[in-house]
């Protein structure tokens, strides 16, 4: 079975690039936006150059996959759904037999949140192409939020515009895990959702960094312009500015609060919590 990867140099590509590479009877062709460093995959796999942007080259990479794992594209939001229609369109043109995609637990046109509606538009394209496919809506990756928790370990507080929103942190191996599992399985022609074991709150996921860090840091629901207006005087790139803000709004809705057991039914293990991940990057 010859299953294709996309995002391969990245850190959720590349953990499943590792896992499917480890299966036998599987050959894995990596797909990468540029000639990946010597080391960072496993010998077993085939590295492919395609950028999402190249058509022809998306098309030649794919060229007798049985399989594709789709890891979503990145950046603004506009150039990831062409990235997204280019990706689809040659899957379509190689008759991939089934196309594993990676999409959001928000995934929904009428979301706030810019990449929600970008992955469930991407949803529709491949629900539309006709291609089999099964869909992993991912809840946030624990380890992209430890960005802001990481840098509330420095302050003492975790101030952001989240009120009293929950969110299923989910860790991004639990996610490589699971599209890995979808990927050596048959098209199941819908969505699985892809959370944490727990639904937590800011205060909560905050009193978890404070004890596995023993240290002080404490939540501080701040205002949308608060917020905006100080990440905007950090020098953050605006692109991430309009990304994050319209998420903590999405977060406001509860939008990324659900729980789901669809992990454990794909691979038969549990979810990573908080604490595990925190624990071992400490
Ligand atoms: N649920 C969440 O919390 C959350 C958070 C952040 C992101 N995401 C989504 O999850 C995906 C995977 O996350 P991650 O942490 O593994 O991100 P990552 O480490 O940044 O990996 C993304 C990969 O996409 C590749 N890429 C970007 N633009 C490309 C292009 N034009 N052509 C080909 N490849 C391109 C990058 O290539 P290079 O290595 O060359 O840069 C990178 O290897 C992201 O792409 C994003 O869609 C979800």
């Amino acid at each position: 079975m010859r299953i294709a990867v996309t995002g391969a140099a990245g850190r959720l590509g590349g953990q499943v690039v590792r896992l499917l590479a480890d299966r036998d009877g599987v050959d894995v062709v990596a797909m990468t936006r540029r000639p990946p460093p010597g080391g960072l995959l496993p010998p077993q796999a085939q590295a492919v150059v395609a950028d999402y942007a190249e058509p022809a080259a998306l098309r030649t990479a794919l060229r007798g996959a049985d399989t594709l794992v789709f890891v979503s594209s990145d950046g603004p939001d506009a150039r990831m759904l062409l990235h997204h229609r280019n990706v689809v369109a040659a899957a379509a043109a190689e008759r991939v037999a089934h196309v594993v995609a990676l999409s959001s637990v928000d995934a929904d046109a009428a979301s706030p949140f810019c990449y929600a509606v970008v992955n469930r538009l991407t949803e529709d394209m491949l629900l539309g192409s006709g291609l089999p496919c099964s869909i992993a809506r991912a809840s946030l990756y624990t380890e992209f939020f430890e960005g802001w928790l990481t840098e509330a370990r420095a302050s003492g507080l975790l101030r952001l515009p989240a009120a009293d929103g929950r969110i299923s942190l989910v860790a991004r191996d639990d996610v490589a895990r699971a599209l890995a599992a979808l990927a050596v399985g048959e098209p199941t022609g819908r969505h699985h959702d892809i959370t944490g074991p727990v639904s937590a709150d800011l205060a909560d996921i905050a009193s978890v960094a404070a004890e596995v860090w023993e240290t002080p840091v404490a939540y501080e629901d701040i205002p949308a312009g608060t917020y905006c207006a100080e990440t905007a005087a950090s020098g953050l790139d605006p692109w991430w500015l309009y990304a994050f803000s319209p998420l903590f709004a999405s977060v406001r809705e509860q939008r990324w609060a659900q729980v789901q057991g669809d992990y454990a039914l794909l691979t038969g293990g549990l979810p990573l919590a908080l604490r595990d991940v925190l624990t071992a990057h400490r």
